[in-house]
């Protein structure tokens, strides 16, 4: 049903649990695909990956790229606009969590500024350097976190910046329209590099809190993610969507 032979999707923090899930669902749907991660070194589990479903490879094009460097998300985003001739979707998959990383009394200014920083300003960077190569009909969707709804005590840059991302991601859908859809995605826990620090720590206890009472798999965000850019959503924008088994229900 979800169909994206011939649209150009570029995915940031690709080498991560839910970009590469993401990335591999839209290559069986067709896409030419962008991915983007920190270095060369961290996209190679995700392109070994697609490989083995057999990918071709004149469908993707790997790329570093720091978000947090305005200069960087412009010069990636040109170079995909150049390589396939415009974008249809950008998915925003990067992204930093400490776990227990301090109460609010406790934190420096530096580490306050690097959450924001990589999780927020890396999010406008990306969307702005973006803007000028969005063809018509296409779609943002950004990754917020249950800690945006619901706050999260020790991890308060975290909560903020995912706040902010709804923020950002409400203001560019109404800046956007009609042309690009911006949405997002509010994801619990999810099995992933990220959340593992968590789960070793209070995984059955947060676990048994959860109403569908399991945690979620990348592809089960990834699948929201794929639904969000398709023309299955084509009347979706502006909107925050929870992946969270039940753990907020906004
Ligand atoms: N896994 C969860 O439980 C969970 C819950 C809520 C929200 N999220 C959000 O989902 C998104 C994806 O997370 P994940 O679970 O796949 O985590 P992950 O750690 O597996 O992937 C995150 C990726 O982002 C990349 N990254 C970090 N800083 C970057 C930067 N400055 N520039 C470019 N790339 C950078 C990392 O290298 C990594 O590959 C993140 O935004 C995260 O905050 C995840």
């Amino acid at each position: 049903m979800i169909d994206f032979h011939g649209k150009t999707v570029l995915i940031t923090g690709a080498g991560g649990g839910i970009g590469a899930a993401t990335a591999q669902l839209l290559h069986r749907a067709g896409a030419q695909l962008v991915l983007t991660d920190l270095s060369a070194e961290m996209l190679k589990p995700t392109l070994q990956a697609l490989a083995e479903q057999g990918a071709s490879t004149d469908r993707i094009l790997a790329l570093p790229l720091d978000v947090c460097d305005a200069k960087a998300c412009a010069s990636v985003l040109a170079q995909t606009a150049a390589r396939f001739a415009g974008i249809d979707s950008v998915i925003h998959c990067a992204g930093i969590y400490i776990y227990r990383e301090g109460l609010v009394a406790d934190l420096s200014t530096e580490q306050w500024q690097r959450m924001l920083r990589v999780n927020l300003d890396g999010c406008f960077h990306l969307c702005q350097a973006a803007i000028p190569h969005l063809r018509p009909h296409s779609a943002i969707v950004l990754v917020a976190s249950v800690a945006a709804s619901r706050g999260s005590a020790m991890h308060a840059g975290y909560a903020a910046a995912k706040s902010g991302v709804i923020g950002l991601a409400k203001s560019l859908a109404l800046e956007l329209a009609p042309a690009t859809r911006v949405n997002v995605i509010s994801p619990g826990l999810i099995n992933t590099a990220m959340a593992s620090a968590m789960v070793a720590h209070r995984g059955s206890a947060v676990k048994d809190a959860i109403p569908l009472q399991r945690f979620g798999e990348p592809e089960e965000a990834a699948s929201v993610i794929a639904f969000l850019c398709s023309g299955m959503a084509s009347y979706v924008t502006g909107e925050t969507i929870n992946v969270n088994g039940g753990m907020y229900i906004g």
